[in-house]
């Protein structure tokens, strides 16, 4: 299956080169396929993945990953008609200035996103650790955890695949409605992680006896 990520960040490149050294097939969807940023990722991630514009990455993959700013969702869910079997990972954290959530507390980006999508499978992940963390998620040899939601099974245990490939633990938090939970779970590491002072190696570790 082709992963297309949407947006050559820190998220997105982080992603890529995760998949891609794991032999996965990876397409960036970006704005600037021959900008200077894009090519230079590209050469560090190797040889095989690719670089399109937004559209074209949606249309040749079966799971798209948008790893753009939240407000640069509704963009994206424009960027082409039709949605239906995809899967979608949306790893945004909706960030309004004063860490506050842009989307309160009683709906969610991730369900949002959905409503742009119809006939996709919108899944939850990777918006709770840090970019660094999903490029090595080990923590003394230990897998650090990665929540996850969803409403199709089916499409969580793909992204649950995905995430284990990278050598995360997955726990699965329930419905696209849990990331009402998991979105503001992000604000937790990011007041530790910048506020707090403990910086950005730290990590949500689900422990279980
Ligand atoms: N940084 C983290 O550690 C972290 C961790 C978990 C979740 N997140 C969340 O993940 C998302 C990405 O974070 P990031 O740190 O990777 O951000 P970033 O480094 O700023 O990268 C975002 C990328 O999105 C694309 N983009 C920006 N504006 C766009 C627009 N209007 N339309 C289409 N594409 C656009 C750009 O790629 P092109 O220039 O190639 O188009 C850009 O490189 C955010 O929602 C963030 O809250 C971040």
């Amino acid at each position: 299956m082709k992963i297309g990520i949407i947006g050559t960040g820190n998220v997105g490149s982080a992603l890529g080169k995760g998949w891609a050294s794991q032999g996965h097939k990876v397409v960036f969807g970006t704005r600037q396929p021959e900008g200077e940023k894009v090519q230079k990722l590209l050469a560090e991630v190797g040889e095989g993945v690719t670089a399109v514009p937004i559209p074209d990455a949606i249309q040749q993959s079966d799971i798209i990953v948008l790893a753009t700013p939240w407000n640069a969702a509704s963009d994206v869910a424009h960027a082409v008609t039709n949605w239906r079997g995809k899967i979608v990972i949306d790893a945004t954290n909706p960030i309004a200035p004063g860490l506050q959530l842009a989307v309160g507390h009683t709906t969610s980006a991730a369900e949002q996103l959905a409503t742009f999508l119809p006939g996709a499978s919108v899944v939850k992940a990777f918006n709770t650790t840090g970019a660094e963390n999903m490029l090595d998620p080990l923590y003394d040899g230990d897998p650090i955890t990665m929540f996850i939601c969803g409403d199709d099974a089916d499409a969580k245990n793909t992204v649950t695949e995905l995430a284990e490939t990278l050598g995360f633990d997955v726990a699965d938090v329930g419905g696209l409605e849990a990331a009402r939970l998991i979105e503001p779970m992000a604000m937790v590491w990011i007041t530790l992680a910048m506020k707090q002072g403990l910086g950005r190696n730290i990590a949500f570790k689900l422990v279980r006896r």
